[in-house]
């Protein structure tokens, strides 16, 4: 990887040998940033889909500074995993106290894009460590405009222009009996969250590229096709996407705050062994409604 440094900025921007992300090096987020810098990581933002800051000493509520110069930030429909002091933060983690748990720890056990199940998704979103394992706890992030641009053409026909439906209750059951301490929705819970239908293929509202928008998590099927039409396609679609050449995976260091473009990108947390303890704080920010 050869680093790129940024005009006038004090920090240069090293792309992976990986089909997506770069290394944001020299750069402090605790300190003030000027637009002009901002400018630069914007633009790094969009040319590399996931940007990783390593080191950074910050406090929730300067992450929560830092996000909010992307757009308003989004809250999470489980209320029970905000952070007390920061409630636009959400806590990830498989910790549990006096038997329960202080986080949501199977976030990210399927692929997906963040709050896809939403009129309006996400832009990006930011997680920073903060107590890692010692064995795995990697996040794995999947490139969705290669995705496209290599799906075979008998596919691309086939979704050009259409529509699938998302649903964040898609896989809520299966998580439950999984993990028995995923809390049950309450009525408000689920009203918040009917399904939305969004087109297969998006395009990047800032770069006008194009990329596949359907999940393993929240999709639930293509608007029009009979269900078992649906299932193949959407099953070809999922093995498509997250083939090994569209994947940058993320092992993750103390304090590493990672940026990622969920418009461009899905992404999946490989997991840790349950006795080791991993807890990350994720700020969400709006996108817009895709086309
Ligand atoms: C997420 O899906 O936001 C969490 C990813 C992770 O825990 O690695």
């Amino acid at each position: 990887m050869s680093a790129t440094p940024t005009a006038r900025a004090g920090f240069a921007i090293t792309p992976f040998d990986a089909p997506l992300g770069a290394e944001v090096v020299g750069l402090d987020l605790a300190a003030p940033l000027s637009d002009a810098d901002f400018a630069l990581l914007h633009r790094a933002h969009l040319d590399h889909h996931v940007l990783v800051f390593r080191d950074q000493r910050i406090t929730p509520a300067q992450q929560v500074a830092f996000s909010r110069r992307f757009g308003a930030l989004q809250i999470h429909v489980l209320r029970q995993f905000q952070l007390p002091s920061d409630p636009e933060v959400l806590i990830i983690s498989n910790i549990k106290e006096n038997g329960q748990p202080i986080g949501l720890g199977d976030a990210g056990h399927f692929w997906h894009s963040d709050l896809s199940y939403k009129a309006v998704p996400s832009l990006g979103s930011m997680l920073h460590a903060q107590e890692l394992p010692a064995d795995g706890g990697d996040t794995l992030f999947a490139n969705q405009h290669t995705a496209w641009e290599s799906l075979p053409r008998h596919l691309q026909r086939a979704v050009e222009g259409a529509s699938a439906e998302h649903s964040y209750l898609a896989k809520y059951a299966e998580l439950q009996r999984r993990n028995p301490w995923r809390p049950n929705l309450t009525q408000a819970q689920i009203d918040e969250v009917v399904p939305v239908q969004h087109p297969i293929v998006r395009t990047h509202p800032e770069t006008g590229r194009r990329a596949l928008f359907v999940s393993e998590h929240f999709t639930t099927r293509v608007v029009g096709l009979a269900p078992e039409a649906s299932d193949a396609l959407l099953a070809a679609l999922f093995e498509h996407s997250t083939r090994p050449e569209h994947i940058y995976r993320h092992q993750w260091r103390a304090h590493d705050m990672v940026f990622w473009d969920n418009r461009s990108l899905m992404h999946l947390a490989a997991g840790c062994p349950e006795d080791q303890r991993r807890m990350l704080y994720r700020t969400t920010i709006e996108g817009d409604a895709p086309f």
